[in-house]
């Protein structure tokens, strides 16, 4: 036998060392290594080996198989999968601890029906799992639960029950004889992983793996989890706010572009078919400070409320505070606002909110955040009936969006007047929308319009 070597790996990265550092020289975070023990393989040293097994083959002598989709109860879920669960792919689902990773696991366990489930936890007892059960008031007679946190354990359970779908709760809480060191760690969860990943690829059993996030906000345990899994799903929101998105960062069996979108209510999460609706408030019809976007966030259109207060400074500098939106992309555009457009914001604290506790990345919801701005700044407000959808360059153009078309027929359908759009955007027949289309290529040109 070889005899064991150590090696020193970094919790938080990855990285591998051969003695121990106290600082990691890869991602710079402190104390982070631990010893790992590796048994050494016995090599022959040969280098000429036996084929066996499989040959290679050409395209076209490579059987067809179609992959039939199982669909799931939750449409949100199998939207964002592009159309269901491939049978023997692995999808990790990732978020932050709260958010609701287990609830939306077990709603969609008990409601995976005729089909076998196998609903495995680490974190919970049977008891708390049926507790949650009895909240979420569903139950399922062809789904079975285990308490269990060693690997070995599970597979040979799934082995024997040979469900259709088994989830895992968490990937962090399951650990390997094999390995010395604690569960959660990086080579833990390495390995673990690699070894449901091997029993989905030969039993062809569907398996969700769910897995925390570090307060970096990447999943935890290294990136090479991702790599390893078919798809990668992240569920977030605000635990504040009742609002949950779920949105696949990889797929290899669909695009990564669809978005599921939730409520978290006290029966657990149900899904949100219209999120427009749900999201502009009905209080707010002309208060100043308010303006409506027409955003999209991967490819679903929703018109979201963004609201600003501009108040005179207190204190000797003014403050600028945003939740949802990117604080530099808020500190951009009220410099644009006072270098192009002449605005006198600089004595003047600047809040900025996203409505619904949604995060927003789409750079068109930058012309609805600078007319908030501004309606709050002069204190009128903009008609509730009108909405934007424009990004803002820094000389004060508006600069063209994509699918522009889908935007103005979401703002339609639901009843507003009045769109602002990019005069940049490639022109269409406006006459196929029953609302007036406003093209401005420049910001003043908006407020000229609405404000007078
Ligand atoms: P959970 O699924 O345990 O989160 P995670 O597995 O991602 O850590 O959800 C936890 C939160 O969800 C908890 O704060 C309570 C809340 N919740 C509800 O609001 N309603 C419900 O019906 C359930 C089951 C949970
Ligand atoms: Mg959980």
């Amino acid at each position: 036998m070889a005899p064991n070597k150590s090696i020193y790996t970094c919790q938080n990265c990855g990285a591998q060392f051969s003695k121990w550092m106290g600082k990691c020289s890869s991602c710079g975070e402190w104390n982070t290594i631990v010893e790992e023990i590796v048994a050494k393989k016995q090599t022959t040293g040969k280098l000429s080996v036996q084929i066996s097994g499989n040959q290679p083959l050409t395209l076209e002598s490579i059987e067809t198989v179609k992959n039939k989709r199982i669909t799931v109860e939750i449409n949100e879920f199998n939207r964002v999968l592009g159309g269901g669960i491939v049978p023997g792919s692995l999808i990790l689902l990732g978020g932050d601890p709260g958010i609701g990773k287990s609830t939306l696991a077990l709603q969609l366990a008990l409601g995976f029906t005729n089909r076998k489930v196998l609903y495995t936890s680490g974190e919970e007892s049977l008891q708390q799992i049926k507790l949650r059960a009895e909240r979420l008031n569903i139950s399922n007679k062809d789904c079975l639960f285990l308490s269990e946190t060693s690997l070995e354990q599970l597979i040979a359970h799934a082995e024997q029950v040979k469900p259709d779908l088994l989830i895992v709760d968490s990937i962090q809480t399951i650990s390997t004889e094999t390995l010395e060191s604690s569960p959660g760690s990086v080579s833990q969860v390495r390995e673990c992983t690699s070894a449901i990943l091997k029993f989905a690829k030969k039993t062809g059993v569907a398996i969700i793996l769910i897995g925390h996030i570090t307060k970096e906000g990447s999943l935890a345990g290294p990136k090479v989890l991702e790599h390893m899994v078919d798809t990668v799903l992240q569920f977030e929101g605000d635990t504040n706010y009742m609002y949950r998105i779920l949105r696949s960062n990889k797929n290899r069996f669909g695009s990564t572009n669809e978005l599921g979108i939730f409520e978290m209510g006290s029966f657990g999460l149900r899904e949100i078919i219209n999120p427009s609706e749900q999201l502009i408030s009905k209080v707010s019809n002309d208060v100043s400070g308010t303006a409506i976007a027409a955003t999209i966030e991967g490819i679903r259109p929703f018109l979201i409320e963004i609201q600003a207060l501009v108040s005179s400074a207190a204190y000797g500098t003014p403050q600028r505070s945003s939740t949802g939106f990117d604080l530099r992309r808020l500190n951009m555009l009220l410099a644009v606002l006072e270098k192009r457009a002449g605005f006198k914001l600089i004595q003047k604290d600047v809040f900025l909110n996203i409505a619904g506790g949604l995060k927003i990345n789409d750079p068109a919801t930058d012309l609805a955040v600078i007319s908030s701005i501004l309606s709050s700044n002069i204190d009128v407000a903009i008609n509730h009936k009108f909405c934007f959808a424009g990004e803002v360059g820094l000389t004060g153009e508006i600069r063209a969006v994509n699918r522009i078309e889908q935007r103005i027929a979401e703002a339609e359908k639901l009843g507003f007047q009045k769109i602002y759009i990019p005069k940049f955007n490639k022109s269409f027949d406006d006459s196929k929308f029953n609302i007036e289309i406003f093209r401005a290529a420049r910001v003043e040109e908006v407020f000229r319009n609405i404000f007078g």
